[in-house]
Parts: C-alpha cells; structure tokens; sequence
C-alpha cells in the first residue's frame, strides 16, 4: 500500500514555498492515502540553537499542518524527535553508507563552496556533523515508516535518491531478511517544485527573499507589493513569465484569472501595480482562511501539543514494527 510521507524543518517561520512545493501536494494526497507528516525538529536543531524558539517553530510547524486543513484523525501528525527508532535506524543506515555519497551531498557542498568563496583555508569551518549526516537521518525518517511516495518540492530530489541509494545498500545486504521499499519524490514537474522569492531565486528562509504562510492581511499586501519589477510603463507589453508576481500568481489563481492576467500583462496596459493587488487577492483568498485557523490553534496549543502526542505514539508504533524487523535483519536481536 502506498504511504506518503514528507516533513518540514522547524527553523523559523514557514513560507509560500513550502506551501506549494509540500504542504499543498501532501494535502492532495491526505484525501487518498496513508499519510504522515511531521515537523523535522533534530533537523532544525543543526541551525537553531535556541530552546525556546526551537519548542516555538515546533508547534508552528505543527499548527501549519492543521491550518492548512489536515485532518489528525486521517493523518498521522508527529514529531521527528518523539520516534527515537529514526535515530537507532540513522545509525544502522550509518554503517552501510559511503562517507563519499555524503561529500557529494548538495548542502554540505554548498557550505564548503562558501567557505571557499570566502577564501577560508579551512573549507569544513562552521559545519557541523548533523548537517552532514542530514541526509542519513532524513533516509531514516522515511524508511523507518516504510514511506513510498515523499511529496517534496524539487530542492530535496538528491535527498531522496540518496534515500532510495541508501534503502538499495541496506536490501542488497539484509534482503533475505528484510527489504524497505523503495521510496520516490513526488515532485512537480512544473514550476512549482521551486517557487521563486522575492529576488527571483528559490523562495527561501536562508535567503531573505521569503514571502511567510502566515503573514496578517496588512503585511502580506506590504510584502507583496515590495516584490521587487521592472520600470516598464503600464501601457506597455510585459514578460509575464518573467516576473516574479506572476510566477506565483500561477500557483495561487485559477487557471482562467492567469490566462486573463497574462493577456493584460503581454498586450500591455497593465501595469506591475495592477498584477500585485491580483496576486494579494488570490494568496490571501486561499490563506485567508487558514491563518485563521493557525492563528486560534497557536492562541492555546495545548490543542497542538495533544495532536502531536498522540500522533507521534501512533507514528511510533509502525516505527517500532520496522526497526524489530531492521534489527533482526542485521543479526542484533
Ligand atoms: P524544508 O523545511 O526546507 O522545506 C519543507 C518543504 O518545502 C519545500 N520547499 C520548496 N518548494 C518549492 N519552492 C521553494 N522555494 C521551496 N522551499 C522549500 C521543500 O522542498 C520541502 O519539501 N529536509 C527537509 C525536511 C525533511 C523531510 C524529511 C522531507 C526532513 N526529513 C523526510 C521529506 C521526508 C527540509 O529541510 O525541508
């Protein structure tokens, strides 16, 4: 049977990138599937290093579930760090990963290359060994829950094939005990596996180009209307496409609203101005709602905290059946 599972990291506040890249396909699939979704807490744990925003971004990761409409009952809502069989499972996956896979590994790259572009001599200067192991605990996050389908957007499509690498070292080895399916990504093909921020590059916290979920109306129209645009006069043609208020306006409107937006913008006497006040209306159309919701959960998250509870007991015990067969499978039980 097919299991959907995907997480997102509590590391400040969650965006509009989130939403369209995760949050919006999962919930797609809540309505068919097993599904469980989680808040990553030891992932955020490598950058945050603050308790109490840390417990904050939790139940906020939380409550941005449940706002976005998830219903507990149907989806197995939990914490990362509630399921300690991940972390017994991370280092199982540990002896049968090659350290050169985890070289390769995007975000440790990345960080490097910052540290070459800042022509320090030392190119491992301020990584620590959680973001390098990050890949091994996310292989654990979905294999421990048997997870086959991880709607994620296209950033994390290396994190799943090295988790469908890391499911293949394990079966080839222990098969004749136990095999994990084998997961993939379910990721757009479109656009929108990377919704753009503010400056144009992929929507990001660490890039201050991000437009958050849950901005009150006021802000939101503000943040929106601060997307930076050309200079071109409003009764000129303009590239649609090229614009960053259309390219998420593409995500938040109907299909016809973008047709009719994109005739105005290409034959020209719209103006950037114009475009803004329509994707102000269609996010917060679709959010409107939601912040509401996520606003009454987070006034009082005992509410939060009691979903996450349960929901981590129940994701614990299908946590708990893998890893009895995991350990048997390596010759530890
Ligand atoms: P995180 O918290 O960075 O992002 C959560 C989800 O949002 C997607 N996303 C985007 N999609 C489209 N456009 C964007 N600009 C954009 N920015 C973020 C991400 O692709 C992600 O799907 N490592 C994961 C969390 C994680 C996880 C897992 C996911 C931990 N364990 C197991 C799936 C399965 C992360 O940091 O996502």
């Amino acid at each position: 049977a097919n299991t959907y599972l995907t997480g997102i990291k509590p590391t400040g506040e969650f965006h509009l990138g989130n939403y369209v890249g995760a949050i919006k396909p999962a919930l797609a699939a809540a309505r068919e599937y097993d599904t469980y979704y989680f808040v990553a807490d030891y992932h955020a744990l490598n950058t945050v290093k603050d308790a109490a925003e840390l417990r904050h971004s939790i139940r906020s990761g939380a409550a941005t579930w449940l706002a976005c409409g998830l219903d507990p009952e149907r989806t197995v809502v939990y914490q990362q760090s509630k399921v300690p069989e991940t972390f017994e499972l991370t280092t199982i996956l540990s002896a049968l990963t090659p350290k050169g896979l985890m070289n390769r590994a995007h975000a440790y790259k990345a960080a490097r290359d910052r540290n070459t572009a800042a022509g320090n001599s030392d190119l491992d200067a301020g990584i620590n060994m959680g973001l390098y192991n990050y890949p091994i605990l996310m292989a654990a996050d979905i294999l421990v829950m048997e997870g086959t389908h991880v709607p994620v957007g296209r950033d994390q499509s290396q994190h799943i094939e090295y988790t469908a690498d890391i499911a293949g070292y394990f079966n080839h080895r222990f098969g004749e005990g136990y095999s994990f399916p084998v997961p993939k990504g379910v990721i757009d093909e479109g656009d929108g596996s990377i919704l753009p921020g503010t400056d144009g590059r992929k929507m990001s916290k660490s890039y201050d180009n991000h437009i958050p979920l849950f901005l009150p109306e006021n802000k939101l129209k503000k943040a929106i209307r601060r997307i930076p645009t050309d200079s071109t006069p409003v009764e000129d043609p303009k590239d649609a496409d090229g614009s960053v208020p259309f390219q998420l306006l593409a995500h938040f409107a109907d299909a016809d609203k973008v047709a009719d937006v994109r005739r105005r913008l290409e034959a020209g006497g719209m103006g950037w101005g114009e475009l803004k006040n329509e994707l102000f209306e269609a996010v917060n159309a679709e959010l409107g709602p939601k912040r509401e919701r996520y606003d009454q959960l987070m006034d009082d998250p005992s509410e939060i905290d009691a979903i996450l509870e349960a929901g981590s007991a129940r994701a614990r015990e299908r946590a708990r059946a893998t890893i009895d067969r995991v350990r048997a499978a390596v010759g530890v039980a």
